[in-house]
């Protein structure tokens, strides 16, 4: 399975979920291939402080962007169980060319309003890859949202109305937890202590695509 996490707002969590996506693959006995396509770096960084703090190393990482991005991914995905795809906040070659290979798109929005209206964007890049991925899957998830409020509500009833967009129903709220994990260099079901609702949440979203987790609890 290929999986992107895009879209083309920047801060909505696709670094954070790609890279929890690939840590729980990983946990449950997947191979699986981080592509870090965003020039920025994230998802490397991320990975080298992985190994730093805790030595683990458990996927593997590799930085590609544009058109070495789809050839690379073509030729690799026989050797993986798993491959992840993070991209940049922006309409870039990588975006475009992960949408032509990838099976699934996973796109987070923030609960905010030009953050829902950015999806008619990557609606119509969606809409253009499928003339050559035309097996392309895509889900919205709302992201970073409040606990309480309408506001996810409202964005959740836009982000349905999306034709060819499967919003999926579970919401992952804004915790410390996500933003904790990463700076130390572990993915939400390794940080300590424990967010229980963090982890529920992301376990249900990672059921969305077939990934099990061994220990969850
Ligand atoms: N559910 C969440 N709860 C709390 N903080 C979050 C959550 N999701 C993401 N964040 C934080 O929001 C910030 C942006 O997240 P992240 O870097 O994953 O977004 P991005 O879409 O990859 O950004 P960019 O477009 O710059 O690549 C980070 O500081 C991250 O820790
Ligand atoms: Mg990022």
């Amino acid at each position: 399975m290929i999986l992107t996490v895009g879209n083309v707002k920047g801060g909505v969590g696709k670094t954070t979920l790609a890279i929890n996506i690939t840590i729980a693959a990983a946990d449950s006995g997947a191979d699986v291939l981080l592509i870090d396509g965003d020039e920025q770096g994230t998802a490397m960084t991320f990975t080298e402080l992985r190994q730093q703090k805790t030595g683990k190393t458990d996927y593997t990482v590799v930085s590609l962007k544009g058109v070495a991005l789809r050839q690379q991914v073509r030729k690799l995905a026989p050797k993986y169980d798993m491959i992840v795809i993070d991209v940049g906040g922006r309409d870039t070659g990588s975006f475009r060319a992960a949408l032509t290979v990838t099976d699934i798109l996973l796109i987070p929005v923030l609960p905010r309003t030009f953050d829902v209206w950015a999806l008619d964007q990557v609606a119509s890049l969606i809409e253009e890859a499928r003339e050559i991925n035309d097996a392309l899957q895509v889900y919205s998830v709302i992201n970073s949202a409040d606990p309480v409020g309408r506001d996810n509500e409202e964005a959740a009833k836009l982000l349905s109305e999306h034709q060819d967009i499967t919003h999926i129903s579970q919401t992952i709220v804004r915790r410390k937890a996500f933003s904790n994990s990463v700076a130390a260099g572990v993915g939400i079901f390794e940080l300590q202590p424990r967010d229980r609702k963090a982890e529920k949440e992301l376990t249900e979203v990672l059921h969305t695509f077939n990934v099990y987790r061994n220990d969850i609890k």
